[in-house]
């Protein structure tokens, strides 16, 4: 197989695997609950599953592919910029048929265009660019979708296996050390990469130390029976203002019955609390709380960067953890192979360099970053996907949760929302200063 045909055989493996998935989401459901609003923080599932074949047709059919429009008349509904999320039930939106028969419409001609692209020339296309993109836009709505999925009410419709057993459990808050120094953050190299993870450039940190994997359900549930919900110092000013506005007293989806037992509800089965889980659905002023509370902070973006991607041997960046592979099932829980994070000490594979795990999958970390370009940032191949965001209200999350698709996740990769969110699969793990290291 030649270079040209092994890439080609590669964007068509992603496409397709992010339409299983999308298919799967939408088919496990019936109409009704697939126009419905689950909550107003989601859109309906079938307003997903026609903006994804709006943006397949877009770049690849429209652009790439310099075809006529499919359905022209329909850009401005799935325009994710004209109408929030909360008025997409009310607009005059494809129905489930008609939306499933746009999408492999769409993907019929999108077969034809990736058949005779170049997938050289011009930057959208040369490394098959403009394919990747929309493998992982379609995938980042499967993440989407499988959030709305855990939001529904009514009985489980998602199922798969449990996730791997620890098999290295590190000893309860083990941390690793990362030495003062410059590092490589970001890449200009990966063909794949968004463009706010370039351009690739050099940083230099203080010594810092990192919980060698993040927080679980039993250190969070430490800090909630030592009253962290109730006590004001341990927040934020905007924390503790958001925190009595929405009544938080534990993690989303989490439960207590009159025992005082501790349960939580996943994709509509209540269980157990797993008390060697990462914790997950916690908002960012939840976790600055645990952090303050635990005598530590948040990493920066950059300190997690350093300690999943920098290899202390070569002083390079590697593209993973585990160095420039694909992800695989022994590497990390990425791909909803799996429907919750692993016990805190499974993937021994995946550890970084230092020795730091499940950076990758499991949950989004987040990090106390605000969303910023990187030095010599330029927006491609639209503003919209990243530029507006900048200088917002947004902190940085890193390293893709169980939900994520490995074509959607890499040390470099960068995701974003508000510190109140919690809707979405994240967690985090905690940092410190290291004086002298
Ligand atoms: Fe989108």
């Amino acid at each position: 197989m030649s270079a040209g045909e092994e890439l080609r055989a590669r964007l068509a493996v992603a496409l397709t695997r992010a339409r299983d998935r999308s298919a799967a989401l939408t088919e496990c459901v019936d109409e009704t609950e697939l126009v419905a609003q689950h909550s107003p923080l989601m859109s309906p599932l079938v307003w997903d599953l026609a903006h994804i074949g709006n943006q397949e047709e877009l770049w690849l059919v429209r652009d790439v592919g310099g075809r006529e429009p499919v359905r022209r008349d329909i850009d401005e509904l799935y325009d994710a910029f004209r109408h929030p999320r909360a008025a997409r039930p009310a607009l005059p939106l494809l129905d489930p048929d008609e939306a499933r028969g746009y999408v492999a419409q769409v993907r019929d001609k999108v077969w034809e265009v990736l058949d005779r692209a170049p997938l050289r020339g011009r930057r959208l296309e040369r490394d098959g660019f403009a394919f990747a993109m929309i493998a992982q836009h379609e995938q980042q709505h499967d993440e989407t979708m499988l959030a709305t999925h855990q939001l529904r009410s009514g009985p489980a419709v998602l199922t798969a296996p449990p996730p791997p057993s620890p098999s290295w459990p590190p000893a309860v808050g083990a941390e690793v050390v990362v030495p003062a120094g410059e590092f490589t953050m970001g890449t200009s190299t990966d063909p794949w990469a968004l463009d706010n993870e370039r351009p690739a450039h050099r940083v230099a940190l203080p010594a810092f130390a990192i919980d060698a994997a993040p927080v679980t359900n039993g250190q969070f549930l430490e800090f909630l029976d030592d009253g962290g919900y109730r006590r004001p110092e341990l927040w934020s000013a905007r924390g503790w203002e958001h925190r009595q506005s929405a009544t938080l007293a534990a993690p989303q989806f989490w439960e207590r019955d009159g025992a005082g037992n501790w349960w939580r509800r996943v994709f509509g089965v209540l269980a157990p609390l797993p008390p060697a889980s990462p914790v997950v659905h916690v908002s960012y002023f939840e976790a600055q709380a645990y952090a303050r509370w635990a005598g530590r902070r948040l990493p920066t973006e950059a300190e997690w960067e350093k300690a999943a991607r920098w290899d202390p041997r070569t002083g390079e960046s590697r593209r993973f953890p585990w160095g420039e592979g694909e992800p695989d099932s022994g590497h990390a829980n990425l791909g909803q192979r799996h429907l919750e994070p692993a016990a805190v000490g499974a993937y021994p594979a995946g550890r970084s360099p230092l020795g730091v795990g499940q950076l990758i999958g499991d949950v989004w970390e987040w990090t106390s970053s605000d969303f910023q370009p990187y030095p010599g940032f330029s927006a491609f191949p639209y503003r919209e996907y990243s530029e507006v965001f900048f200088g917002g209200d947004y902190k940085v999350l890193r390293g893709g949760s169980f939900g994520t698709d490995p074509v959607a996740c890499r040390g470099t990769f960068r995701n974003w929302d508000l510190p109140i969110r919690r809707q979405i699969f994240a967690g985090f793990r905690c940092a410190r200063d290291v004086v002298g290291a």
